[in-house]
């Protein structure tokens, strides 16, 4: 297991030594220690992915997607393995960490096929006196820093397109699950990226670090996923130095329930929402709305489905929700939930925290919550489905819509007129329409409002990596 930096193509100790205790949070037990990066590490990181990103802008797209190509390939021949350790720092189910690394992995893929698609245009002006090249070279180094719970997909979600436009990247991995981003480095110089171009730092001092690394002057662009709050900090630091930035932050999706959607569907579509990935995810549905007619039978067949739940160490066979990532977050969904009970709420399934070692909370329904209720307000990051009835539409789209967040909505109906119309006014980037789950590496991923800036994935994706640069011709 790699438990060193990876700096300019090599394994070494941080400047001072320190290093971080990587915690299985299934049972509280330290897995590993891994190497903490300092400032100068991080100066050392954006100095090499600076030397080696300006001869890999000179390759050509279709070396540079050769090489993304195999990055692929040599994921999907570790997936088992890859899976082990998400699991083993993370905690999720064996099921949702091989189906992470897959995802994960296909960003490299279907930015390898992109590498080779990035457009340019040629327009002559209106005038008629001038042509107007647009090209799109790459912006330089990227500073690149992921949550806990994706440890493989949130860094390849930003590091395909980047290499693949001709960037370099310094990545920040959380102190919570260093150990995949460090194996990813691994695959990565197998797969033949070039020494420096990627540098994997992870740290305990976050702000010292990304210090160093903003005002390293080849740094130009930080891509982040992760709370809004720390993004706001991350945000007003980048300032400083003008850096473009993409912004993924958090979210409070709503999860729509009209009185003609098929039930069974919807509840299959909710299971999905709320409980993928331990329900530690951004996209997670966090507040359902019900129409009042099919509240009883959606109600009291989603909390059958989460009481049937089977929790406890991702390794365990049949597990489909593992401990939450630490006893802080757990600490955090109990008192989101007796908060909730406090105002008014009744829990139907769950409620509670597990008796067992480790971080583990049970898979919780509760019904009778006032659409503004603080529960409403938070992002829950644990297995909690709050139920607010509805009878009215646009009463319930304002609720729905009355939260700073706008990353995702879910609207379930039989009615696709309906869903369509409800979607577009749900303000959110993403809409799962008859879904419980929207990610792909081939859509555009991300939200509206505080929820974030720019788009990862699809078409569009690899451009937030590139500047534009306008060439007045004659000729
Ligand atoms: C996230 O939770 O940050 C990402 C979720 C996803 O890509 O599905």
């Amino acid at each position: 297991m790699q438990t060193q930096l990876f700096i300019s193509g090599t394994w070494r100790d941080g400047a001072d030594g320190a290093t971080i205790a990587v915690i299985d949070p299934a049972t509280g037990d330290r897995i590993a220690g891994v190497a903490s990066a300092t400032p100068a590490d991080a100066t050392a990181a954006c100095q090499a992915a600076h030397e080696a990103q300006v001869e890999w802008a000179k390759t050509a797209p279709r070396e540079r997607a050769e090489v993304l190509r195999r990055v692929f390939e040599l994921m999907m021949e570790h997936q088992d393995e890859l899976a082990s350790l998400i699991v083993r720092e993370q905690g999720k189910p064996m099921s949702d960490a091989t189906g992470e690394v897959a995802y994960a992995a296909e960003f490299f893929r279907w930015n390898s096929e992109e590498a080779a698609r990035i457009r340019g245009t040629l327009a002559t002006a209106p005038s008629g006196n001038n042509r107007i090249i647009v090209r799109h070279p790459p912006v330089g180094v990227v500073v690149i820093i992921t949550p806990w719970n994706f440890p493989a997909a949130m860094i390849t979600r930003k590091l395909a397109p980047a290499l693949a436009a001709g960037n370099g990247a310094v990545i920040k991995p959380p102190s919570e699950t260093p150990l995949t981003a460090l194996r990813i480095a691994e695959l990565l110089t197998e797969a033949g990226v070039p020494g420096g171009l990627v540098n994997v730092t992870p740290t305990d001092d976050a702000q010292a670090w990304f210090d160093a690394a903003v005002e390293h002057p080849a740094t130009r662009m930080l891509s982040f996923t992760g709370s809004t709050p720390v993004g706001q900090a991350l945000l007003k630091r980048s300032a400083d130095r003008v850096l473009k930035t993409v912004m993924e932050l958090g979210g409070n999706a709503p999860f729509i329930v009209f009185g003609d959607a098929v039930i069974d569907a919807a509840v299959e579509g909710a299971m999905t929402a709320k409980m993928r990935h331990s329900a530690e995810t951004c996209t997670a549905a966090n507040r359902f709305f019900v129409h009042a007619n099919v509240a009883e039978e959606f109600t009291t067949k989603l909390a059958e489905a989460m009481a049937a739940v089977k929790v406890g160490s991702g390794f365990d066979d049949d597990v489909e929700c593992g401990p939450l990532i630490h006893g802080k977050q757990l600490d955090k969904v109990a008192a989101l939930v007796d908060d909730a009970v406090a105002a008014g709420a009744e829990i139907v399934t769950g409620g509670e925290r597990l008796d067992r070692p480790g971080s583990f909370y049970a898979p919780t329904v509760l019904r009778n919550v006032a659409p503004d209720s603080p529960i409403t307000r938070e992002e829950i990051f644990g297995p909690v489905a709050p139920v607010i009835t509805f009878t009215d539409t646009d009463e319930m789209i304002g609720h729905a819509n009355d939260t700073e967040m706008g990353l995702i909505g879910y609207v379930f109906t039989s009615d696709l007129a309906r869903g369509l119309a409800v979607s577009e006014r749900i303000q959110a980037g993403m809409i799962g329409l008859n879904k419980g789950s929207v990610s792909d590496p081939a859509a555009p991923f991300g939200g509206m409002k505080q929820s974030g800036l720019g788009r990862e994935g699809s078409t569009d994706g690899i451009y937030e990596f590139c500047e534009t640069q306008y060439i007045a011709a004659d000729w």
